[in-house]
């Protein structure tokens, strides 16, 4: 029996390929439970999401940033963001050549050592990804939107690929179709960076991304809130809590 490690976004499992019995990769992927991100640099709602107990990280970027309140200090914004997810913490940098992201990701990592660092995919970001991954710093390349990016990004030395969604989508391209492609490629040549999907608009896409065997999504707080909503749900509390207060009037207690 042949027995493969399959990489996954927080542990690895060993999976016993020779029980597969579909063909295509997205239904024959192997994985541990795909981690779910804030993505997000409102503290409130980050603060809430991790109080739910279900998220491994957080992602900004710089427009995210520049929705919050502009006398926050950005460096302690972004601390406080940190503490509260206590997890994987992306942070993008805004230059635009090679040695301008390193200088800022120096700055970021004096502010916490375990930052992600944020990279756009642009030339020069992967000439920066490559300097930071060989001392062995993790970086999330970004404005990823074709799996052939992706893939040169993790050649790249990228830890962590953002494929984006909703962007795609808005301009009539099939975004689910290009994680799903990226995926495939990956589960063919075992690439190591880990798929985040991003740019997620509402729960029919984390659905999809699931289905395809992204290992990460970064959600808005909002989709996050949707995903978890059912009237089933809520009627069903309901209806316990009244048949318990039933009961209760029916035993002659409180
Ligand atoms: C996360 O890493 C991305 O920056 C984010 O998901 C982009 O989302 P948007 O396309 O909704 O701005």
């Amino acid at each position: 029996m042949r027995m493969k490690t399959t990489r996954t976004s927080s542990n690895t499992v060993d999976t016993d390929d020779t029980q597969d019995t579909h063909k295509t990769p997205t239904t024959t992927r192997k994985t541990a439970t795909m981690e779910l991100y804030v993505d997000s640099a409102n503290l409130a709602d980050i603060k809430h999401a991790a109080s739910l107990g279900f998220i491994s990280g957080v992602t900004t970027n710089p427009s995210l940033l520049a929705k919050e309140d502009p006398s926050l200090d950005i460096k302690t914004l972004i601390l406080d963001i940190h503490a509260s997810v206590g997890g994987h913490t992306s942070v993008e940098v805004i230059s635009t050549d090679a040695d301008g992201m390193l200088r800022e990701a120096d700055e970021i990592l004096k502010w916490f050592p375990e930052a992600t660092i944020k990279i756009p995919f642009i030339p020069e970001g992967l000439k920066a990804v490559r300097a930071l991954s060989d001392q062995d710093i993790p970086t999330n390349v970004t404005l990823l939107f074709t799996p052939l990016q992706a893939l040169i990004a993790a050649n790249a030395g990228a830890t962590y690929v953002s494929l984006f969604l909703g962007r795609l989508d808005d301009m009539a391209s099939d975004g689910l179709r290009a994680v799903e492609d990226t995926v495939e490629v990956w589960d063919m040549h075992d690439v190591e960076a880990l798929i985040i999907a991003a740019s997620i608009r509402h729960p029919i896409h984390l659905l999809g991304v699931a289905k395809a065997g992204a290992h990460i999504a970064t959600v808005p707080y909002k989709v996050l809130m949707q995903s978890m909503q059912h009237p089933l749900t809520d009627a069903g509390v309901e209806s316990f809590l009244a048949d318990h207060a039933k009961m209760m009037k029916a035993k002659g207690g409180a």
